[in-house]
């Protein structure tokens, strides 16, 4: 079995080829046109992903030194994401799987995301039930985890995602996009007991990021009042401040979520897991609460195709059938 997998769907453009669940080439074009507008524009991410996805495939078969006509499965991601930009790859992948008579298999964006901590894992070390935590610029959702396939939503964010509290925090302080990364790495010479926000907490599993956001934005506009370079003096103890604010809310719901359904094992995802202050909360867990955490490595974070290959051989192994008519989708459905 090699898998072809493609995904488009936000602001990277990105094909991996996997031999079985083994990853043997993951490329990512990740968009440059975004970081004027300090966020994803729609259009012009449509307009990328199909002025790059030839090339980019093109790079994923060199660098596995693998041929098209070796390829026995094509993976797309179905959705969420934006309509457009997922439209680009699954008529890409379906125009391949046609013309090289191949099996298509659409798949769950997030269904990838929640994988990818096992990928490079034997299957054998997995243990189920299993909390996973998919943070990312676009969700943020815990779920609990049946075994590879199923999964059960335990709580979700009703309003921001969590990449996007970092996103829109970072835009406040004028820094670029996406701003995640720039505060973790502002936040390593910052103080984060420097500043205190409000963290709203909903109850359950729920998470709420926007009354977070109006509180950094309340505090930076007085403190502007007083000292118009307020930002510029501060910028790493803010950084800090507002990372360690994230955390604490990711965690709260997190230890919640262990203290109920006590799993041996849990494992955290997207392009928030890259973030330092975070994995260290998680890592800490292991001590205090015996529990196994599963990272993904630094380039399966973000979005990757490699992680969307992997979703397509669990499913492939599961004997599923595929509906090969099917049709991209925005939205994830939160029952
Ligand atoms: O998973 P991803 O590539 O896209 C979605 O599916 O949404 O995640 C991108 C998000 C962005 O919001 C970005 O700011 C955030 O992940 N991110 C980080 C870090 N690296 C990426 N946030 C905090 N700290 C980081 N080191
Ligand atoms: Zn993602």
């Amino acid at each position: 079995m090699k898998i072809l997998s493609i995904e488009t769907s936000c602001d990277d453009t990105s094909i991996a080829i996997l031999q079985e669940d083994q990853v043997l080439s993951s490329i990512v074009y990740s968009q440059k046109v975004h970081e004027a507008y300090r966020g994803v524009v729609p259009e012009l991410a449509s307009r990328d992903h199909e002025a790059k996805i030839i090339e980019v495939l093109e790079m994923a078969l060199d660098a596995s030194n693998t041929q098209i006509n070796e390829i026995t499965n094509i993976a797309v991601t179905q959705g969420p994401g934006l309509i457009g930009s997922l439209m680009v790859g699954v008529n890409f992948a379906k125009g391949l799987a046609l013309s090289l008579d191949l099996p298509i298999i659409p798949v769950n964006h997030i269904h990838g995301h929640i994988l990818s901590p096992f990928i490079g894992i034997p299957k054998e070390v997995i243990e189920f039930p299993h909390i996973s935590f998919v943070v990312s610029g676009g969700h943020t959702f815990l779920f609990l985890l049946r075994n590879f396939l199923e999964y059960e939503i335990l709580g979700h964010t009703i309003d921001d995602a969590a990449g996007e509290a970092f996103d829109k925090s970072a835009k406040m302080l004028g820094l670029g996009y996406p701003g995640g990364p720039i505060i973790d790495k502002l936040a390593q010479d910052g103080n984060p007991e420097s500043f205190t926000f409000s963290k709203p907490n909903l109850e359950g599993y729920n998470f709420s990021f926007s009354g977070l956001k109006t509180s950094i934005l309340y505090r930076v506009q007085k403190e502007i009042k007083q000292d118009e370079n307020f930002i510029e003096k501060h910028k790493n103890d803010l950084a800090a401040s507002i990372q360690l604010s994230i955390v604490d809310m990711l965690m709260k719901k997190l230890n919640q979520a262990i203290a109920t359904h006590k799993p041996s094992q849990i494992s955290i995802a997207g392009g928030v897991a890259a973030n330092s202050g975070f994995r260290k909360a998680c890592e800490s867990l292991e001590a205090t609460k015996k529990i196994k955490l599963f990272l993904p490595k630094l380039q399966y974070c973000t979005d990757n195709a490699a992680m969307i290959g992997f979703s397509a051989y669990h499913q492939i192994r599961d004997n599923e059938i595929f509906d090969q008519k099917f049709q991209p989708f925005a939205k994830f459905s939160v029952k």
